[in-house]
């Protein structure tokens, strides 16, 4: 579905990121991505969705090379635009809509869908947001935008969704929401996070990125998050020191988390 081909970047005046990245992601999966404050897993997820284009190598969605020509391309941009989506980090620069309910229905009558209404309230529903169905996006809270962005991707029932630390905005409740809806479903999912103790739920592969976007693990899930080690060479594990006594002692902590 996905492959990412020796892939670099570098944004203007900044280091090069990725040092020739490679991975795939077959129909289905789960990923979680996991890497350090700056690594570049919000740029990797905008190079997916084919917001930005690689210095060298490629992205490659169905096997065609993403690239502003081929994006250019009425057919192949909109079944792309329909299928590829991305939840934002910050997703205020992607509300833009008068209302609450235009925003929904932007993407479903931009593509030409039917049935875009009935996918509003749907989604509205879903999300909890039909109270707020006319208000204008700016006025509504932090957790809230970031829910109207999610029902923003979920109306176009995409087969990949890329969503970028969705669980630092989202109370509780809608992350089990997230993880009920979405893991049970054959779409296919990247996530990137920090939050470790929420990770092991939200997938089954982990591609472990270190400083400046190299791929330090892509494996199972599960024997990542007990990897202290990797943990801490990905900056998700902190060691602290105490004193003890007369001596320096190191502990690694991930704080949000207890390897067992
Ligand atoms: N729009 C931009 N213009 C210039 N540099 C950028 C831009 N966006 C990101 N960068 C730089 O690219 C690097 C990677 O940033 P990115 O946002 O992808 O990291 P991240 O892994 O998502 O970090 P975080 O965990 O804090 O969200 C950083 O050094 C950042 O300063
Ligand atoms: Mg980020």
């Amino acid at each position: 579905m996905l492959e990412i081909d020796r892939l670099g970047f570098a944004w203007p005046d900044e280091a090069p990121l990725f040092a020739e990245l490679s991975f795939a992601i077959a129909p289905g999966e789960k990923v979680v991505l996991l890497g350090p404050n700056g690594c570049g897993k919000s740029t990797l997820l905008r190079l997916i969705n084919g917001l930005i284009f690689p210095t060298t190598g490629e992205v490659r969605w169905q096997g065609r090379r993403l690239s502003p020509e081929s994006l250019r391309d009425r057919e192949f941009s909109r079944a792309f635009r329909r299928q590829n989506t991305l939840l934002f980090q910050h997703p205020e620069a992607m509300l833009f809509n008068p209302t609450v309910r235009d925003e929904i229905a932007y993407g479903p009558r931009q593509l030409g869908l039917t049935d875009a209404e009935a996918g509003v309230d749907r989604w509205a529903a879903e999300l909890g947001l039909s109270d707020q169905l006319h208000l204008p996006p700016f006025a509504l809270s932090g957790g809230q935008k970031q829910k109207l962005a999610l029902a923003c991707l979920l109306v176009l029932d995409p087969g990949f969704m890329a969503l970028d630390e969705p669980t630092a905005a989202l109370d509780p409740r809608t992350v089990g929401w997230l993880v009920d809806t979405l893991l049970a479903s054959d779409k296919t999912l990247l996530i990137s996070t920090h939050n470790l103790s929420l990770a092991a739920e939200l997938g089954t592969r982990a591609l472990v990125m270190g400083e400046t976007g190299s791929l330090l693990y892509d494996g199972p899930l599960a024997p990542a998050l007990k990897d202290l080690d990797l943990l801490h060479r990905a900056g998700l594990a902190h060691r602290h020191r105490h004193r003890h006594g007369d001596h320096d002692h190191a502990h690694l902590h991930t704080h949000d988390w207890e390897p067992e």
